[in-house]
């Protein structure tokens, strides 16, 4: 598995402004919002493009667009879906599968409530989103529901991480095609699953839910 923690002031500025616990809702999710198209930067680093003609106003040359099948983007409810926008604004043409995990406060397990995804994935170059890397248990369902698919080829994005949930999504994956992308990695996760020193619960403050 690939891990890439982003190494920019920018990231590094926003994400503590995300950090500080006066920010308002508003701002947060406008924040997520943007994180994530920075983020998309580096992780659409492989994404599959086919060569093309394209037509200037002064001669024709080739260039690249898109390749098909669309890369497929998966926000994890709740709190991946603030990351969406972010990530569609910069490929307008992907498709857009749903999964919606919810972790036991007690036991910290993810359970699936929702879930549209594409029946087969063969060939797809599938982005998971969601904002928390903890334990990783929700990350690593979401992950198992796309190779089962017949995903090849997944890419997550999250804004923190720790050592513990990056080390659990190394275990799952093994040999297979898998990249990590976060904004930053934490120092640990604490006694109620938290990270810290995190940014509180990211489904709660993007939608005002505190
Ligand atoms: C949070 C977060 C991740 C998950 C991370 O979601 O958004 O999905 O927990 O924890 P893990 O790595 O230990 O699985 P939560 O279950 O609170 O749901 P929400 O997005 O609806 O707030």
């Amino acid at each position: 598995m690939r891990v890439h923690i982003a190494d920019h002031p920018l990231i590094t500025h926003k994400l503590t402004v995300l950090r500080d616990a006066t920010t308002p809702s508003p701002m947060f999710r406008q924040l997520t919002e943007e994180l994530m198209t920075l983020l998309a930067y580096e992780a659409t680093r492989s994404v599959r493009v086919e060569e093309c003609e394209v037509t200037t106003p002064v001669t024709t040359t080739t260039g690249v667009k898109i390749a098909d099948p669309k890369p497929l983007v998966v926000p994890i409810l709740r709190a991946g879906l603030g990351m969406l926008e972010g990530m569609t604004k910069l490929i307008p043409t992907a498709e857009v599968g749903f999964l919606g995990l919810v972790r036991d406060e007690e036991t910290l397990k993810p359970t699936t409530y929702a879930e549209r995804l594409p029946d087969n994935l063969a060939g797809r170059q599938c982005f998971a989103l969601d904002p928390m890397l903890a334990t990783g248990g929700s990350l690593a369902a979401a992950i198992t529901y796309l190779f089962d698919r017949g995903a090849t080829e997944v890419t997550a994005v999250c804004l923190l991480g720790t050592p513990e949930g990056v080390h659990a999504i190394e275990s799952l994956v093994g040999d297979r095609d898998v990249t990590l992308v976060l904004g930053a990695l934490d120092e640990r996760l604490d006694q109620k699953g938290f990270i810290v020193p995190g940014l509180g619960d990211a489904g709660d403050r993007l939608y005002g839910t505190t």
